[in-house]
């Protein structure tokens, strides 16, 4: 499973990278915005940090816009995946750039159907977002355990991105489930390591190095 961090935190992508957990990155206007920077400066450091894909979206309704901001971000760095909306124009302008030989990353998916469109557009990514689905009372997880049911029955080279992760159970899920990829942001993948059993048995064991014989 690949793991991909949802920030345009610079310090905690090369963290994460450093560490070989970062396969990666996902943005989206409202992290670029966050990162307090500009959106081509930015992208393009982290691309050169991160050794897999990065996701870039651009704000264009129409196909023809998708495509000529997708080929412009392209530009960017070899690693640059071009995030298109689950629309009608987003998955003409999915196939378009796909045949060009730039990867795609359809977001917003929010049903299991769109995910299907999204794969028979050629995707290189779909991107069902769990949180915000948990957030109106739907069970996020159970869209992701629909999509996979159902691409596993085909032979689509679309992977999946486990997006709008809230917690480490959306992880774990994520994971049971085989999804392909779970995008993560930097408050989640912390709390992966944690656990107050292994704190509680570090501090034990050092306590009792101390006391024993020398
Ligand atoms: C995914 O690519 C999106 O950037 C992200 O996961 C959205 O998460 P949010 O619902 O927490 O904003």
């Amino acid at each position: 499973m690949k793991f991909f961090l949802d920030t345009a935190d610079v310090g905690k992508i090369k963290a994460a990278v450093e560490m070989g957990m970062c396969d990666g990155v996902t943005t989206n206007p409202t992290i670029i915005m966050k990162s307090g920077r500009g959106q081509k400066e930015v992208v393009q450091e982290i691309a050169a940090l991160v050794p897999g894909p990065v996701s870039v979206e651009g704000i264009s309704e129409d196909a023809d816009g998708m495509v000529k901001e997708g080929t412009e971000f392209a530009k960017w760095a070899k690693n640059i995946v071009v995030k298109l909306p689950m629309t009608k124009e987003g998955l003409k302008a999915a196939r378009i750039l796909e045949k060009k030989g730039i990867k795609t990353n359809v977001t917003l998916v929010f049903s299991a159907n769109q995910a299907l469109l999204a794969a028979k557009a050629g995707a290189s990514y779909v991107s069902p977002f769990v949180g915000r689905l948990d957030d109106v009372s739907e069970d996020g997880m159970q869209l992701i355990a629909d999509i996979m049911d159902i691409l596993s029955n085909y032979e689509f080279k679309t992977e999946v991105i486990v997006a709008s992760v809230r917690d480490p159970v959306h992880v774990m899920d994520a994971a049971r489930m085989g999804a392909h990829i779970a995008t993560i942001p930097p408050d989640v993948f912390e709390k992966l390591f944690k656990h107050p059993l292994t704190d509680r048995g570090i501090a034990q064991f050092k306590e009792d190095y101390a006391k024993s014989k020398k």
